[in-house]
C-alpha cells in the first residue's frame, strides 16, 4: 500500500466556486473531508485529494488565483481542440479548472441545449484524463460524479484495455440516475472512442452515464436505499436489468452536510441561537419567522414548511393538494423555492386562496431557508425519488422535524417517530394522512421536544461519509 492515496475528484460543479444543486454541495465538501481524515483513522496514509472542474464562465474565482498550468490539444477527427488547465487552491487542496471552447458555448453550468451540454461535458471528461499525462500526477482513484463526468471513467477504461493507467481505479457516484446525458455516438467516434459490446440496452449505448456505469470499478449511490432502488423497475430508469449485472460493485454511501455552517448554535441568520438543551427557546425563531412571513404570530399553531427546487421529483404538487385536504385542522405553511413555472403558480394560487395561513416565496433565498429550518415545526419532503436529499438533514439539525416519503436517502436518515415522520405511498391522500398524524402529536410538547433533541443529535457530518469513501478506495486498491 502506498503512503499517499491520490484521488482525483471530477465534477461539474463544486461549492464555493460554482453551485447549482446538491452535487455542488457534495463536490465542495467531500474532497475536503477526505483530506481532513486523520492519519489515526487512515492508518498513516495521507489522502491527497484534488478537485477538477470545468472553467464555466460563471465560476467565482475572486478569492482564488488561477495559475495557468498546462496547455495541450485534444485530438478528434476533423480538427483538434485546445485545452487550457489552470490551477488554484482551496484551503490547501489543489483545484484544477479546465478551459476550452466547448466549456464556454452555453454560459450556464447546465443549459437547456442538451446537445451543447453533451459536447461540453464530453470535452471536459476527456480533457481531464488527458491532463493527467501532462501534470505529472497520476491518481490511484478517479472519482467521477453523474453523467457530466462519467465519460472520464469510460475513457479511462478504454485506455486501460490498451495497458495504460495500470494503477488507476475508478469510482462513479450516482446522484441522480434518470439524468444520463444525450446520445453522443458521433462525438465519441470522433474522439476515437468507438462503441463497445457493453451489454447496455441499445438506447443507452452511447450515453455518458450508462457508459460510466458499464466501466466503473465501483458505483456508489448516495444512500444505501437508493443503491438498492436503482436495481428496481420503479427507480432504475430503464437500466435496472443492466445494473443488476453490476450489483456486486454497487455501494450506498450517504452524503453529509456542512455541520459547521449549518449549526443552530452559531447560525447568524437566526434571530436566536439554540442547542439541543435549549431547544425550547427555538419558539422565538418561529415568532420572528411568522412576523417575517406575515402569518399570525401564534406559537401554538404548527408551522409546516417546504424548501427547495419546485420540481415534480420533490412532490410539490402532492403538498399543495394535501394542504387543501387538511383545511379542517389548524396549521400555517410556508413554501420557498423556484423551478417549474406551473408548480410555482399552483403554489401562489394556494396562497391566494388561503392568505391567512399560507405564505409562498418563489425565489432562491438561502437566508430565509435557514430561518425556516430554525423556526418551522415540520419540513415536508414527499419526494417521488430522492437519492439522498440534504434538506431533511439540515432540518433535523435545526430541530425542524422532517415528514418524508419512505424513499432513498429520506428513508435512511429519518428514524420514524423518533427524528421525524415517514410515510409510504405517493398520493396526496397518503401525505395528508401522514401530516394529520404528525399534527395530532404536536400538542404533546414533551414528546415533540424529545424528538427534536434526538433529531438534533444525529451525526450527519461529512467525516462519516468520508470515512466510508476512504474504506471503499482502500478496498479497490487492495485488489492490485
Ligand atoms: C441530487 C439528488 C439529491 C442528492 C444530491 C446530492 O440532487 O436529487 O437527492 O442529495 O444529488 O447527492
Amino acid at each position: 500500500m502506498p503512503n499517499t492515496l491520490k484521488v482525483l475528484f471530477v465534477a461539474a460543479e463544486a461549492d464555493p466556486f460554482v453551485k447549482v444543486g446538491g452535487l455542488g454541495d457534495v463536490a465542495g465538501s467531500l474532497p475536503r473531508a477526505l483530506r481532513a481524515l486523520t492519519t489515526n483513522f487512515t492508518g498513516g496514509i495521507d489522502v491527497d485529494v484534488r478537485l477538477v472542474l470545468p472553467l464555466h464562465p460563471t465560476v467565482r474565482t475572486e478569492s482564488a488565483t488561477l495559475r495557468p498550468t498546462v496547455t495541450f490539444y485534444l485530438a478528434r477527427t476533423g480538427g483538434r481542440e485546445l485545452v487550457q488547465v489552470f490551477e488554484s487552491n482551496l484551503e490547501g487542496m489543489p483545484v484544477y479548472f479546465v478551459a476550452g471552447d466547448p466549456v464556454n458555448q452555453t454560459g450556464a453550468v447546465y443549459s437547456s441545449n442538451v446537445a451543447l451540454d453533451g459536447e461540453k461535458y464530453a470535452f471536459f471528461s476527456l480533457a481531464v484524463l488527458e491532463m493527467l499525462q501532462h501534470i505529472g500526477w497520476q491518481p490511484d482513484i478517479l472519482h467521477a460524479n453523474d453523467w457530466h463526468t462519467a465519460l472520464a471513467v469510460y475513457a479511462l477504461q478504454m485506455r486501460r484495455l490498451k495497458g495504460e493507467f495500470p494503477r488507476t481505479f475508478s469510482v462513479l457516484t450516482v446522484h441522480n440516475l434518470p439524468f444520463m446525458g444525450p446520445d453522443l455516438a458521433p462525438r465519441l467516434a470522433a474522439y476515437g472512442l468507438p462503441p463497445v459490446n457493453s451489454g447496455l440496452p441499445k438506447w443507452a449505448r452511447a450515453m455518458p452515464l450508462p457508459l460510466g456505469l458499464w466501466s466503473a470499478d465501483c458505483i456508489v449511490g448516495v444512500s444505501p436505499t437508493y443503491a438498492r432502488e436503482m436495481l428496481t423497475p420503479e427507480y432504475g430508469a430503464g437500466l435496472q436489468d443492466f445494473l443488476q449485472t453490476r450489483a456486486d460493485v454497487i455501494h450506498g454511501i450517504l452524503n453529509g452536510i456542512d455541520t459547521k455552517s449549518f449549526d443552530p448554535a452559531t447560525d447568524e441568520t437566526l434571530a436566536f441561537n439554540f442547542k439541543p438543551e435549549t431547544v425550547s427557546t427555538r419558539v422565538l425563531n418561529k415568532k420572528a419567522l411568522q412576523v417575517r412571513l406575515d402569518l399570525m404570530k401564534e406559537p401554538n399553531i404548527p408551522l409546516l414548511a417546504m424548501v427547495g427546487r419546485m420540481d415534480p421529483q420533490k412532490g410539490v404538487d402532492l403538498v399543495l393538494e394535501a394542504l387543501r385536504l387538511l383545511m379542517d385542522l389548524s396549521w400555517q405553511a410556508v413554501i420557498l423555492g423556484t423551478g417549474d413555472p406551473a408548480l410555482e403558480s399552483a403554489a401562489r394560487l394556494l396562497q391566494a386562496d388561503f392568505p391567512e395561513r399560507v405564505h409562498v416565496e418563489t425565489r432562491f433565498d438561502l437566508t430565509l431557508a435557514r430561518q425556516i429550518y430554525g423556526g418551522a415545526d415540520i419540513l415536508l419532503m414527499p419526494s417521488r425519488y430522492e437519492p439522498c436529499g440534504l434538506a431533511q438533514m439540515i432540518a433535523m439539525r435545526y430541530g425542524c422535524l422532517p415528514l418524508v416519503r419512505a424513499t432513498g436517502g429520506l428513508k435512511d436518515t429519518v428514524i420514524p417517530d423518533q427524528t421525524g415522520f415517514v410515510f409510504d405511498g405517493n398520493t396526496a391522500g397518503a401525505l395528508a394522512a401522514a401530516i394529520r398524524k404528525a399534527l395530532a402529536l404536536y400538542p404533546d410538547r414533551e414528546r415533540w421536544q424529545t424528538m427534536q433533541q434526538t433529531a438534533m443529535s444525529q451525526d450527519f457530518s461529512w467525516e462519516r461519509s468520508a470515512r466510508r469513501y476512504f474504506n471503499l478506495y482502500q478496498t479497490l486498491l487492495s485488489r492490485q
